[in-house]
């Protein structure tokens, strides 16, 4: 029990690596940036650190770069690997024993869960997002704010290929695809690492699977650009295959071996 509220989920393996998340850590700085600038006292909780608390401290270094007031709070359900954590809290950074919950008073600006969901069952999935969403900072239309960010996503063990979606208080918005490109065969090589929502989707007739085929032929197709380097041709796939998919961001994210569809492009059927 933490604050007299059960503990939502469960224990589950606590593998980690340091430097693991730093794709998605660029991604929320550069996307979410403005958005804890605004807050007076934007909190990030990052949920599910694992056995070291690594991502935790990285994602304090790396968002206070864009955004210096931000605290960040990891949030472990494993009571072992919150003591584990305590000696590297510091002045932003602090630790807390809890679950989906989320045993802090407020609303934070942003919730990241990597590598966390990917071990429950596909059937959960929506109820966590939903309770999860509830948890972030509202909607402010007035002050031009969306509210706060939900990322959920899997990656591999060292961070080279990625796959998360990022929620708002109303729900999904967005799926990114990230990927150190020099070892990159194909795009579909990406589809391991997809999370729980979209990994057993991945199959004739479901929108995800659509789209991985057709990224794999753009990628075919833009070969010749190869000579100049990976990332020219992950930029030209990206270019041919926003004329059918609403890819949501631009050459500037591109060029990170990125990119952005809107979540209702690819969500599952039925
Ligand atoms: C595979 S580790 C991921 C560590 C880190 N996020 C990363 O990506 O490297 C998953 C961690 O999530 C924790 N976890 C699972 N369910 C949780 C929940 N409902 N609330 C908080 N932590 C949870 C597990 O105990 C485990 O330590």
């Amino acid at each position: 029990m933490s604050r007299g509220v059960p503990v939502v989920g469960a224990v589950t393996r606590g593998t980690t690596n340091p430097n693991r998340l730093r794709r998605m850590d660029r991604w929320i700085a550069a996307t979410h940036g403005a958005e804890l600038r605004r807050a007076d006292h934007p909190v990030v909780v990052d949920l599910g650190y694992g056995a070291a608390p690594w991502t935790a401290v990285e994602l304090l270094h790396r968002l206070r770069t864009v955004a210096p007031r931000t605290r960040v709070v990891g949030v472990e359900i494993e009571p072992a690997r919150v003591a584990a954590a305590r000696p590297y809290e510091r002045e932003g950074l602090s630790f807390r024993h809890g679950g989906f919950e989320i045993p802090l008073p407020g609303r934070p600006a942003l919730v990241r869960a990597a590598n966390v969901l990917r071990q429950y069952d596909e059937a959960e999935v929506a109820a966590v997002w939903q309770r999860l969403c509830a948890r972030l900072a509202p909607a402010a239309p007035g002050r031009g704010s969306p509210g706060g960010l939900l990322v959920e996503g899997t990656c591999d063990e060292i961070g080279r290929r990625h796959v998360w979606v990022a929620l708002g208080p109303e729900g999904p918005r967005t799926v990114t695809f990230a990927t150190r490109l020099g070892s990159l065969e194909r795009p579909s090589d990406l589809a391991e690492r997809l999370p729980k929502a979209l990994i057993h989707r991945n199959v004739p007739g479901e929108p995800v699977h659509a789209f991985l085929r057709d990224f794999d032929r753009a990628w075919a197709a833009a070969a010749p650009y190869a000579s100049y380097g990976a990332r020219q041709r992950w930029i030209r796939t990206v270019r041919d295959l926003a004329a059918d998919w609403p890819v949501t961001d631009g050459p500037a994210r591109w060029r990170q071996g990125e990119v952005t569809v809107r979540w209702e492009a690819l969500a599952p059927r039925g």
